[in-house]
């Protein structure tokens, strides 16, 4: 596994509220020596994929997705080989085909949540009330992509312990000599954000209030941490006073068509 640590690596699935913006244009922030790295809201996991440590805590509540790592971990070469077939058959029909069916073997589940995110609308990840993903196909074709190294990427996630769990049970473990990345769902406390419906749950403020106590904890056990959100007063008081504010504009892109178009402003709280 020694060959893949320190090396970028790109993430293998688009994600809402992904940081490789972050972590490509600020790469100082992340400059903080670690023993190990904790991402409690993994996604797409850009930060450790950037970073690539020895030894990591990769957490996400999606069960779904964290499985998903699991098997590209454990079965990449399968992985890969179902992938390929879904680029060779992928049209409307087909797309709708695998939306619906219900693959059993962890690498065959895996690629059907890889394929549907790279050729849905926007690469969007949205689950009706029966847990089922309803995005409709969206216009991007390519299912295998010349960026793809799932041999290095199963490497780096060797040296990771992946979880199904709760932010709260993973900061709790955090100390000194760890780095954790914390990239919650951006809620405000007026709730009108379009980005606070990740999984079947909502992320709440009162999750919200709970994340800062996390945080703060964390930090007096000596574990240094990174956490994102919106530039927002709310969020700005609900920090007052926690580690050094940083105020960051970005583009983004909310719909998928170039007119909505905006610049955004994010948080970055740096608890080093
Ligand atoms: C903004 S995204 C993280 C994006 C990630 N940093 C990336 O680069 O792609 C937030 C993630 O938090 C997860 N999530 C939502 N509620 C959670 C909770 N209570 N505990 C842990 N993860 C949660 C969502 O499933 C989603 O993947």
């Amino acid at each position: 596994m020694r060959e893949v640590l320190g090396t970028t690596l790109t993430p293998f699935l688009k994600w809402a509220g992904g940081k490789r913006w972050l972590v490509d244009d600020h790469f100082d922030i992340f400059d903080i020596n670690h023993s190990r790295f904790i991402e409690p809201f993994l996604g797409s996991g850009a930060v450790f994929f950037r970073l690539t440590p020895q030894s990591a805590i990769l957490s996400d509540t999606n069960n779904r997705l964290v499985e998903t790592y699991q098997a590209v971990r454990d079965h990449w070469q399968e992985v890969e080989r179902h992938l390929r077939i879904h680029q060779r058959s992928h049209n409307e029909e087909y797309y709708y085909k695998v939306r619906r069916s219900k693959p059993r073997s962890p690498a065959s589940k895996a690629a059907q949540l890889i394929y549907l995110n790279r050729t849905c609308w926007n690469g969007l990840y949205r689950v009706n009330l029966k847990g089922e993903f309803n995005v409709p196909k969206g216009t991007k074709s390519k299912v295998v992509f010349d960026t793809d190294n799932f041999r290095q990427i199963s490497a780096a996630l060797a040296n990771a312990e992946l979880r199904t769990n709760d932010f709260e049970d993973v900061i709790s473990e955090a100390g000194y000599g760890d780095l954790v990345f914390v990239d919650p769902p951006y809620t405000v406390n007026h709730n009108d954000n379009a980005f606070i419906k990740y999984n079947e749950r909502l992320f709440s403020w009162a999750d919200q209030v709970r994340l800062r106590n996390c945080v703060l904890t964390a930090r007096r056990r000596g574990a240094r941490l990174i956490v994102t959100n919106a530039y927002h007063e709310c969020i700005r008081e609900l920090y007052k006073g926690v580690g050094e504010h940083i105020k960051l504009s970005r583009t983004s892109v909310i719909s998928g068509k170039a007119s909505s178009r905006g610049r955004y402003e994010e948080l970055v709280i740096r608890c080093v």
